[in-house]
């Protein structure tokens, strides 16, 4: 019997995206203080989120992690809520009240050993029947690592090497039975025999979110799903483009590694609506104190003075020696070029300092009409920036009541989503169709 041909191929069924909802660790993308807000420890709301994305026949629920908050002249910040709950207590009581979404949680490889790692999302793909996900992060910096016993002690370019040792080490553990698993490494060791029988999957489903080229490279060896923050069109395409040409080189089919990036829906009845939501949603985001800090990031100065509503401030940038902000997420670009370039902007569209903020740091990516917004998500992926997208929201644990309501019908019925959960474990629903 010939092959079947390859999902997206000519007389294939079309290929489908993927979908999965995203809580985010810390972050200033959900906004908790809003009347809507759930209780950001409570187990109903985490339940709702991940019940919608079921309702919605999504891929996976997935969980962030924030092992700090941040902190900026030493005041934490605004959105930066204390309070995490741990993603494997929580994942497990989800596995529970759902029956086929995969459960993915964002777990630091620079902190933890691999024999409780091994044995944390083993036992979660065994309460989950073969539905658990890791994403595997490394941490951008020291001040993470301040409630760990050994601080920030692994230098950048080191974390991936320990990254490789922990998978190399889990993986021993999750050998079939009966194997004595044994690893040595330059940052880990064990030696014994696994805690729990091998989970469901053979491994959990292994996602990866680094985006340095040692990232990317540790990604196209290990990872089912490399998480990007590449959602637009073009800058998709560039994205998959290197994650296909690593892929090649490390000996591994492209097709095997699905690229998904984060990604913000805002809707609303008309193009227009949706506009003006998302224009609140950002305001609700970036607030005053918000501004000023995301500006003290570039300027290198204190801007606490200065009037978030007014103009950019007319002082220049200090380029200092240690960044100012400690925490996730930093530019490493030249502060100069980019004031240059905001004050360019700003000039050209009329924004104040707060408004410009809100533009570049809170800048949904789909805002429209249910159609028009399906169109567009449609559209990237089968212009190849990615194989589906995962889903963000601002308001927990509501968000994507109407994303999953509105937009999903209109993707399954173009053809670009499931319409019916396919048997088997998160895996194969992840590459369920592929050649
Ligand atoms: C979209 C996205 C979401 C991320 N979310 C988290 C998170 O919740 N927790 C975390 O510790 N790191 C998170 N990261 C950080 C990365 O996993 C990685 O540790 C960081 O980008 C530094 O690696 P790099 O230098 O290779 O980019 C995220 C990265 C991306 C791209």
């Amino acid at each position: 019997m010939p092959d079947a041909p390859a999902a997206g191929e000519p007389g294939s069924p079309r290929r489908q995206m993927h979908l999965a909802a995203f809580v985010e660790g810390v972050n200033h993308t959900t906004v908790w203080r809003d009347p809507a807000a759930g209780d950001q420890m409570a187990f109903a709301s985490f339940r709702h989120a991940a019940q919608t994305a079921e309702r919605g026949l999504f891929d996976f629920f997935f969980l962030g992690q924030g092992l700090r908050m941040r902190e900026q002249r030493g005041e934490l910040f605004e959105l930066d809520i204390a309070g995490r709950p741990d993603s494997f207590a929580m994942l497990a009581a989800l596995s529970e009240v759902t029956d086929r979404i995969g459960l993915a949680a964002t777990v630091n490889t620079t902190f933890y050993e691999p024999a409780e790692l091994a044995r944390s999302f083993g036992t979660l793909d065994h309460l989950s029947g073969g539905r658990a996900a890791w994403n595997v992060v490394t941490s951008s910096d020291a001040f993470t690592g301040g409630n760990f016993r050994r601080g920030g002690y692994l230098p950048y370019a080191d974390r991936y090497v320990r990254a490789q040792e922990v998978l190399a080490a889990c993986a021993a553990l999750w050998a079939p039975a009966p194997a004595a698993a044994s690893f040595t490494g330059r940052y880990v060791g064990l030696r014994g025999e696994p805690a729990i029988p091998p989970p469901p999957q053979g491994r959990p489903v292994l996602i990866q979110a680094g985006d340095s080229p040692d990232g990317r490279d540790f990604g196209v060896a290990v990872a089912d799903v490399v998480f990007s923050r590449h959602s637009g069109r073009d800058e998709g395409i560039a994205f998959r483009r290197d994650i296909d040409a690593r892929a090649t080189a490390a000996g591994r089919d492209p097709r095997s590694v699905l690229v998904l990036p984060i990604a913000r829906i805002v809707l609303g009845e008309t193009g227009r609506d949706a506009a003006e939501r998302a224009r609140e949603i950002g305001f609700a985001q970036i607030g005053p104190e918000r501004a000023l800090s995301f500006a003290e990031q570039v300027w290198g100065r204190d801007l606490h003075d200065w009037d978030p509503d007014g103009p950019l401030p007319d002082v220049e940038p200090y380029v200092p020696d240690t960044p100012v902000m400690q925490g996730r997420v930093q530019s490493k670009a030249d502060p100069r070029a980019t004031v240059a370039a905001w004050r360019a902007r700003a000039e050209r569209d009329g924004h104040t300092l707060r408004s410009l903020m809100v533009e570049i740091y809170a800048r949904p990516t789909f805002v429209g009409s249910p159609k028009e917004v399906a169109t567009e998500m449609a559209a990237r992926f089968d212009a190849g920036a990615c194989d589906g997208y995962v889903l963000s929201t601002h308001l927990m644990p509501t968000g994507l009541d109407d994303v999953v309501a509105e937009v999903v019908p209109l993707l399954q019925r173009s053809g670009h989503f499931r319409s019916s959960y396919p048997g088997g474990t998160l895996r194969d629903l992840l590459f369920a169709g592929a050649a």
